[in-house]
């Protein structure tokens, strides 16, 4: 493998962090390629329990180096903060971590504008952690970058472009009061010193090390079905999870690329706004919620939770060129007596197979579903496939023959240790 991108091939929290950190044991790079805080990557160790939100999920193995690449924007005070936190759980970061000099930077301007367009317009639902307008400012070419932070003349004169036309916006618009630009520009000014170790070009550091032959994880953020191009738009993040975002988001080529995990969550679930064909707004999503402690990993919320969605997934892995998939929480559905599928969906007057990204047709489908009866027996333990009930066997291998997948690797509780390796 020279890269193997590892993708969320949902919407979002299907295991990412779980499934990089336990890649991460036969790589030597972990590259984060789009998105921002509004990620919640969880990684157990033991009975330990990390939550990423910047940081990629490759840092608790000693061998490996992390790198934030120009797709991400990046919160400092969010960077510093978790920063911080490693070093307090006794993780080594020095030497480790390298952050793209071309990333851009969220600054308390675009999660106030996040907020407050949340409160005034048709929600979506965001984290609020300024993601939407730290990309509108890449794509209008006025944001300010990580390689900002390191000249202070530089940027206050940045600061000081942007923070006077939010603060029209600010007050014209939303009706809020102004934002003291003096105050800002002191505050940021002294990241200089903090993040100077970290900040590199990215893009070359990771196209010399594929000369070296060395082996790098791209892992996603978020998931495919909330990308901004391929996802249920407008209820999409800012920014391209899907597999295409990876070589973008860290100046690396196509042609390096070989291997595209799709991580799947054995049902549904979706955090925010937005269409979501199977969900299931009874005691059955409400038990799904409840067994597998479904609330966001970064805001706390609770997830909606549904069945799995065979049709969002072909999309998905149409989307991605999704090469074999890591099925995550089987154990989540150890005490349900039958196990839905949607293999179809129902639209007013005709039936669909094909995954319709427009929210308006999506939001009106009925799901059709195939049943699999349950396995009734804790997974937990399950080392290998032949541990696996029957049933738990026939789940398995009905997503892939439904979804039209190869299936790598299951996934039985969160630990690295509770992982099967399917041949
Ligand atoms: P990510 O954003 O894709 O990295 O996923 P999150 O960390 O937001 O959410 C996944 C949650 O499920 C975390 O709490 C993980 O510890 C947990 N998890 C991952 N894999 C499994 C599994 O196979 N079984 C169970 N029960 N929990 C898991
Ligand atoms: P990980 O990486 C699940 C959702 C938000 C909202 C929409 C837009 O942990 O899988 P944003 O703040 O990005 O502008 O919000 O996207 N969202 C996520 N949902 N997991 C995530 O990340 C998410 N990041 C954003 O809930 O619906
Ligand atoms: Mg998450």
């Amino acid at each position: 493998m020279p890269v193997q991108i590892i993708v969320g091939a949902q919407w979002g929290d299907e295991g990412k962090g779980k499934v990089v950190d336990m890649l991460s044991e036969r790589a030597d790079i972990v590259a984060r390629y789009q998105g921002g805080a509004n990620a919640g990557h969880t990684v157990c160790i033991g009975d330990k329990q990390y939550i990423l939100h910047l940081i990629p999920s490759g840092m608790f193995h000693e061998n490996i180096t992390c790198v934030i690449g120009n797709g991400v924007v990046i919160d400092p005070v969010a960077l510093m903060s978790e920063i911080a936190q490693l070093r307090q759980a006794g993780v080594s970061v020095t030497g480790r971590l390298l952050v793209s000099h071309n990333a851009h930077l969220i600054m308390p301007y675009h999660k106030l504008l996040d907020t407050v367009r949340e409160q005034t317009s048709d929600r979506i639902g965001t984290t609020g952690r300024g993601i939407g307008p730290a990309y509108i400012d890449k794509a209008m070419r006025s944001g300010i970058r990580i390689v900002d932070l390191l000249d202070r003349d530089e940027l206050a004169r940045k600061l000081t472009a942007n923070i006077n036309e939010k603060n029209q916006i600010l007050t014209k618009v939303y009706g809020e009061s102004k934002l003291d630009i003096e105050a800002i520009i002191a505050e940021y000014q002294d990241f200089d010193k903090q993040i100077d170790e970290y900040i590199t070009d990215t893009s070359v550091y990771l196209n010399a090390a594929l000369g070296e032959g060395k082996r790098i994880i791209a892992e996603g953020a978020q998931g495919a079905l909330l990308d901004v191009d391929h996802g249920t738009y407008p209820f999409v993040t800012s920014s391209n999870p899907t597999s295409g975002g990876a070589c973008t988001g860290l100046g690396i080529p196509p042609t390096a690329i070989n291997d595209i995990v799709g991580v799947v969550k054995a049902y549904s679930t979706r955090v925010g706004n937005g269409p979501f064909p199977t969900e299931l707004k009874d005691a059955t999503g409400e038990r799904l919620r409840t067994i597998g402690h479904e609330f966001g990993a970064t805001t706390g919320r609770p997830r909606r939770c549904g069945w799995f969605d065979a049709v969002a997934l072909k999309y998905s892995a149409m989307v991605n060129g999704i090469t074999r998939i890591a099925v995550t929480k089987l154990d989540v559905l150890d005490e349900f007596d039958e196990i839905k599928v949607c293999v179809a969906y129902e639209a007013p007057g005709k039936r669909l197979r094909s995954f319709p990204t427009d929210a308006k047709t999506l939001e009106s489908v009925r799901p059709v579903y195939e049943t699999l009866p349950g396995w009734r027996s804790d997974i937990a333990g399950a080392t290998s496939h032949d541990d696996l009930p029957p049933n738990a066997r026939a789940y398995v291998e009905a997503l892939g023959r439904i979804t039209g997948t190869k299936v790598w690797l299951v996934s039985v509780g969160p630990r690295r240790d509770q992982t099967i390796t399917l041949s």
